[in-house]
């Protein structure tokens, strides 16, 4: 493990600590992050895709264990994927034999942790579907790292404003741009004064190959909300012409479905057509997933009628 001299050399060098015990070469930009967790209490990273967010939170997760003593570091995404195949993955990437950390840091499912201290000296992977995610924690070292930051909703943040009012509290939050409104919007807009920001556009990455620049133009435009969220880390525009705007379609793929026994809601909606090459749709929500039932050419409303009662009652059989 690391002499005490180095812990304290490396406590305020993150960036050498990666390059010397990582082994890993941040870019410049991934060096500016890593120097600003010493520097700021809070800083908020906005980019486009793969210009290496999460390998500097993984990075950022390390440094902090191995160099504050007893530390807690609760990690969350919005999704369960986002979490575990992504950030989670990527701590262990970085971890993985190390001679220097193998033996002393221990990598679990959920947890990350100082050999014989599980409970005290920690990293911990908490899903963000839950309101108390980041509630409960308290050390003297706090490390809040939120991934993909901006499907994330406001009440997860709340605990951690209220852990950030205590000075060896710190945030490192990084997301594509996805959403209008939030904690992470307000971090790169009004509130942008508190923080320590970084936007990266990935066209100056090195990280970002020109092809998927050159696929998300010819697919979308340059101008196009899906470039500016995706390639250029701005905030989309959504257009007064936008029938569903971009920020509802994130929202929705950012949401985990948890099938319940007795759902909340059910709904029934039909889009009736009658005749002609328009379709008459019928379809069902459960909770937060909407689903089709039938897709009809050329149906009279009866026959719609009677669909829409078969539909209801097996709803009423299935969730009875
Ligand atoms: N400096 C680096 N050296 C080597 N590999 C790196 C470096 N930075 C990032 N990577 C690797 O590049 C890949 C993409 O990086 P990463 O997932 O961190 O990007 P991201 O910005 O989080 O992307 P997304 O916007 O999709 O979440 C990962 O496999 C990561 O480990
Ligand atoms: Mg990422």
């Amino acid at each position: 493990m690391l002499s005490n001299e180095a812990i304290l050399y490396y406590a305020n060098h993150p960036v050498e600590f990666v390059q010397d015990i990582l082994k890993a070469a941040p870019d410049p930009e991934q060096k500016k992050i890593l120097q600003s967790l010493v520097a700021n209490q809070m800083t908020s990273v906005r980019s486009g895709h793969g210009i290496g967010k999460s390998a500097v939170e993984a990075w950022s997760v390390i440094w902090f264990m191995c160099t504050h003593p007893y530390p807690k570091i609760p990690c969350t995404a919005p999704t369960q994927h986002q979490l575990f195949d992504i950030l989670w993955a990527e701590i262990s990437k970085w971890k993985r034999n190390n001679k220097i950390l193998d033996s002393e840091l221990i990598w679990t499912k959920e947890k990350l942790y100082m050999k014989g201290h599980a409970e005290e000296w920690f990293a911990v992977a908490r899903t963000a579907s839950t309101p108390d995610a980041l509630q409960g924690f308290h050390a003297e070292h706090m490390l809040y790292i939120i991934d993909e930051a901006s499907g994330v909703e406001d009440k997860i943040f709340e605990p951690v404003l209220g852990a950030l009012s205590t000075p060896g509290a710190k945030l490192l939050m990084c997301g594509n741009p996805t959403q209008l409104s939030g904690f992470f919007y307000d971090s790169h807009n009004k509130n942008r004064e508190q923080y320590s920001t970084f936007h990266i556009d990935g066209r100056n990455s090195t990280r970002v190959s020109q092809e998927f620049v050159q696929t998300i133009i010819n697919m979308y435009g340059e101008d196009s909300d899906v470039f500016r969220v995706r390639v250029a880390g701005d905030f989309p525009l959504v257009e007064d012409d936008i029938y569903i705007p971009l920020p509802l379609v994130e929202k929705s793929i950012a949401t985990e479905y948890f099938p319940r026994r007795h759902p909340q809601i059910i709904h029934i909606g039909c889009d009736v057509a009658r005749f002609g090459t328009d379709k008459t749709v019928i379809g069902y929500r459960t909770d937060e997933k909407v689903q089709f039932f039938k897709k009809r050419v050329g149906q009279d409303t009866m026959k719609t009628a009677d669909d829409i009662v078969s539909l209801g009652m097996l709803l009423v059989y299935q969730y009875r």
